[in-house]
């Protein structure tokens, strides 16, 4: 499952797994985990961080602090190291080969799992993805314009960031179903990939 920032992708991901009673990754939290050691050491996360990325252990993938505004950004900026990629891609793959999984991520279906059985590009508009991070963030009822317009802007460029670069693009596969999701609940995204699923068998 890839798709842009705050698309419904996780949620989605998450409850497929448990349905078909198989591993989620949430590829994510690797480019997070690596941003998260980034900043804590004090470097510029556009700066080369392989090295990080080879430490990383799986208590890193734990931790609270990851899905802050700064780590977004930081996240989007390792990202885009080829070193990173490449030293991330063995843990992807050794996960989703040994039992199947529900993967999700940007890359998954283009270059992490270009033979996976059934690939879904998970998408919305730029507006309904900054409403649902912005509610996930200050809850429901809040009403303040200013931080949905810098929570619109935050996804808009990390979304331009993550689409523009040169290594593992976020993209569409060719074969992915594409699901837009800015009409749906995630119950009824759920439903729709359910679908696609047996429909293929
Ligand atoms: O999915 P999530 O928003 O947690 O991902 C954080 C960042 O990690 C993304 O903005 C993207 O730059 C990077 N990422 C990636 N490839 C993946 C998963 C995430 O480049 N497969």
């Amino acid at each position: 499952m890839d798709g842009p920032a705050a698309a419904g992708k996780g949620t989605l991901a998450r409850a497929l797994a448990e349905r078909l009673a198989l591993p989620y990754l949430d590829t994510g939290l690797l480019y997070r985990a690596v941003a998260r050691r980034v900043l804590d050491a004090g470097h510029d996360p556009a700066a080369p961080a392989e090295d990080h990325a080879h430490r990383i252990v799986p208590q890193d993938l734990q931790r609270q602090d990851l899905r802050t505004p700064e780590v977004d950004q930081a996240a989007s900026l390792v990202a885009r190291q080829p070193a990173v990629r490449a030293a991330l891609l063995g843990r992807q793959r050794d996960f989703g080969q040994a039992l199947g999984a529900v993967v999700d991520g940007r890359d998954i279906g283009t270059v992490v799992f270009p033979d996976a059985d059934m690939k879904f590009f998970i998408t919305a508009s730029t507006e309904a993805r900054a409403q649902r991070r912005y509610r996930q963030r200050f809850g429901r009822d809040c009403r303040n314009a200013e931080q949905l317009e810098a929570e619109t802007w935050q996804i808009a460029a990390r979304d331009a960031q993550d689409s523009e670069r040169a290594n593992a693009p976020l993209r569409a596969a060719e074969d992915a179903l594409l699901v837009e999701t800015d009409r749906l609940d995630a119950g009824a995204v759920l439903e729709l990939v359910c679908q696609a699923l047996h429909r293929k068998g």
